[in-house]
C-alpha cells in the first residue's frame, strides 16, 4: 500500500522530502543567479553548459527553461555509483565533443555526495583550460564532502539521506518521480 507521500521502489519505502514548490523555487533563484553571472555570453560565446547524466536531465531540463542568456547545451556521462553506496570510482567521461578551450563552462549535476565524481570530472575538464569551470548541483551532502572543492552554484544543501526522484534513482528506478523522496 501506498499513501501519497511515500513511494515504494524495490525493497524499500521513500517519504516526500523536497515537494514541488520548493524545487521550483530554488531552481528559479538558482536560474536568476546564472542569468545574472553570465550576462555577458553571447552569440559568440555562450556559456557551455554540461549536464553529467544521468541524473541531472531533469533539473538541468527545468533549470534551462529559466535561462535567458546565449548558452549551449551538453551532456557527458560518468559512472561512480552502484546501489546505494557510492563506490568513490570514476571512470571516464563519455560524449564530450565540444571543444572547452577557453569558453565558459559549468558542470550540472543532480547531487554531491564525497565530491569524489565532480571533483574528478573538474580535474579532467579543467586539463581542456576553459576560460571559467564552475559547478552547479541541485543537491549537496555537505556533511559528507570529502574533497576540498568549491561548488558555487547549489540550491539546496541536504543532510545525510539517500534521495531519489527528480532524475535521482535506486538502482535506476524513481528517476521519473516529479519530487524528491528520502
Ligand atoms: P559522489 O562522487 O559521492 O559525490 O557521488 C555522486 C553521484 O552519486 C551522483 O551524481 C549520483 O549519481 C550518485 N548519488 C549520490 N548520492 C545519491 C543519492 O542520495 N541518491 C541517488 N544517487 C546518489
Amino acid at each position: 500500500m501506498e499513501f501519497f507521500n511515500t513511494v515504494n521502489v524495490k525493497d524499500k519505502t521513500f517519504e516526500q522530502y523536497i515537494g514541488k514548490y520548493e524545487l521550483n523555487s530554488i531552481i528559479t533563484d538558482m536560474a536568476h543567479r546564472i542569468n545574472h553571472d553570465y550576462r555577458n555570453c553571447s552569440n559568440h560565446n555562450p556559456l557551455i553548459i554540461i549536464g553529467v547524466l544521468n541524473g541531472s536531465f531533469m533539473f538541468l531540463a527545468d533549470l534551462v527553461k529559466m535561462l535567458n542568456i546565449k548558452c549551449e547545451i551538453h551532456f557527458i556521462k560518468v559512472s561512480s555509483y552502484s546501489g546505494i553506496h557510492s563506490t568513490g570510482k570514476v571512470t571516464e567521461i563519455l560524449g564530450l565533443t565540444r571543444n572547452i578551450t577557453n569558453q565558459n563552462v559549468l558542470i550540472v549535476e543532480d547531487i554531491v555526495d564525497t565530491g569524489l565524481t565532480v571533483r574528478e570530472l573538474y580535474h579532467q575538464l579543467i586539463l581542456k583550460k576553459p576560460f571559467t569551470l564552475d559547478i552547479c548541483t541541485l543537491l549537496y551532502k555537505k556533511v559528507n564532502c570529502k574533497v576540498d572543492l568549491n561548488i558555487k552554484y547549489v540550491c539546496k544543501e541536504i543532510e545525510d539521506k539517500f534521495v531519489i526522484g527528480y532524475g535521482l534513482d535506486y538502482d535506476n528506478l524513481g528517476r521519473n518521480l516529479d519530487m524528491i523522496y528520502s
